[in-house]
């Protein structure tokens, strides 16, 4: 547990992303205290070197926009270049990319997830709520992080893949260890999940294309053109690995913090089994409060100035989307969790720039439903015991969030 008081640090002396700052969580009095008095502060690396710390909502919604300068595509999203895959393959996923490529490939992927393909979705969601509630229910005991938070991202995003059930397990060791290579100590610490994530793809067209064609992601990928030409297998496994890393862990964990933080406010969870019409609201209030995405990476194109610091070409400036979720300027109060405050400004989702999250409706969507059905058969859910939350300055997740209810009946 970090002891050392928010007020006692010597804020330019500290490395903020030292993981050793989050053990307990997102650690919000020290970000307080940067948006007062540090908002764009240089943070010094262990090696020497050092980045930009950027704290304040209106300034990691100026860098989001403005692409020309801040780029993704230079040094990559993460601290170092090769975190997670060699930049050269990492490149070719959405994320890494500056417009006017990020606009063309957006454009395909973007078809997958209107808000018309997600209402359509409305049932299959419900359908895999259910059948992760059903294999606990009877129980009066689990994990909600393992057995509810996990299961219903997972078991989505592998449906739309059209991932048969059987390779789910296997898909879900996959993400773990991309998941894991974020926080690896060393660089492409990702790169044998994704060779083998390229078998298993190729192996997976074969047969759908055997098979007569579904509407899968993977198919409509494989229908897809930029100018004028289809992508390629290459292409499309990393745009499958991009969903596989950013479509996953991230509801997983908004949903088990999103569950916790109603375990800590009682009242709050009660008035959801009450009153299911709040639940729209209170999504986006878990999205603001539990920010499970706290930061990335821009590389500055050009000499530049931010929050009257001189930011240099080259230099890395990173986004803390967790503190802007939580800036006074903002939201009045930001510590108090309340799933009626109106409209809650957060950037849970990004920036608000052309890498604003695709699949923001989808995980909306998600994160409701599985509230709608879980207070509607759990309604005495309460906390037995404590939490474990993963070791992590940049995902804010729960290993472990023991629960106890009623028991009822499957469906
Ligand atoms: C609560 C769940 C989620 C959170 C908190 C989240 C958060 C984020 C964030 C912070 C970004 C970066 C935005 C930026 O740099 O401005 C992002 C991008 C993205 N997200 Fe999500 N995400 C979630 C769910 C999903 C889901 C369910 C999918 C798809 C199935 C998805 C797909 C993507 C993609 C493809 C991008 C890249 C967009 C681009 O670069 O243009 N996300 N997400």
């Amino acid at each position: 547990m970090t002891t050392i008081a928010a007020d006692a640090v010597e804020l330019a002396e500290i490395d903020i992303i030292d993981v050793k700052w989050f053990e307990d969580g997102t650690p919000h009095e020290l970000f307080a205290r940067m948006r007062a008095e540090a908002p764009v502060r240089w943070n010094p690396l262990p090696d020497g070197t050092g980045c930009w710390s950027v704290t304040r909502h209106a300034d990691i919604s100026a860098i989001s926009r403005d692409t020309e300068t801040f780029s993704s595509y230079n040094g990559g999203i993460f601290l170092h270049p090769d975190q997670v895959l060699p930049l050269d393959l990492a490149r070719n996923l959405l994320l890494y990319m500056d417009p006017p490529q990020h606009t063309k490939y957006r454009l395909i992927l973007q078809k997958a997830f209107t808000p018309h393909t997600v209402s359509q979705l409305e049932d299959t969601i419900r359908a895999r709520v259910t059948k992760t509630l059903d294999a606990v229910i009877e129980q009066g005991t689990c994990d909600f992080a393992h057995d509810i938070a996990v299961p219903i991202p997972l078991g989505m995003i592998t449906q739309l893949m059209g991932v048969p059930e059987v390779d789910v397990a296997q898909f879900y060791e996959w993400t773990e260890k991309i998941e894991a290579a974020q926080r690896a100590p060393e660089p492409n610490a990702a790169s044998d999940v994704f060779v083998q994530m390229a078998g298993y793809i190729h192996a997976q067209i074969e047969r759908q294309i055997a098979e007569g064609g579904t509407d899968s992601l993977v198919m409509k990928l494989r229908e897809a053109e930029v100018d004028g030409e289809g992508l390629s297998d290459p292409e499309i496994l990393v745009f499958f690995g991009l969903l596989a890393f950013a479509g996953n862990d991230t509801t997983r964990n908004t949903l088990a913090n999103g569950m916790h933080a109603l375990l800590q406010h009682p009242d709050q969870l009660q008035a959801l089994v009450d009153d299911p019409s709040l639940i729209p609201n209170a999504v986006e209030e878990i999205l603001r409060y539990t920010s499970v995405v706290r930061w990335f990476n821009r590389t500055a194109t050009r000499d530049t100035e931010l929050g009257g610091q001189k930011i240099a070409e080259g230099d890395r400036v990173i986004m803390w989307y967790a503190s802007a979720s939580f800036d006074e300027e903002v939201v009045e109060d930001p510590t108090r969790f309340d799933i009626r405050r109106p409209k809650p400004d957060h950037k849970a989702f990004g920036g608000g720039g052309r890498h604003f999250c695709l699949g923001a409706g989808l995980a909306r969507a998600e994160l409701r439903i599985a509230l709608e059905e879980i207070t509607r058969r759990m309604p005495d859910l309460q906390q037995a015991g404590d939490v474990e939350r993963l070791q992590s300055s940049w995902a804010n997740g729960l290993v472990k969030l023991p629960i106890s209810f009623t028991p009822g009946p499957r469906s």
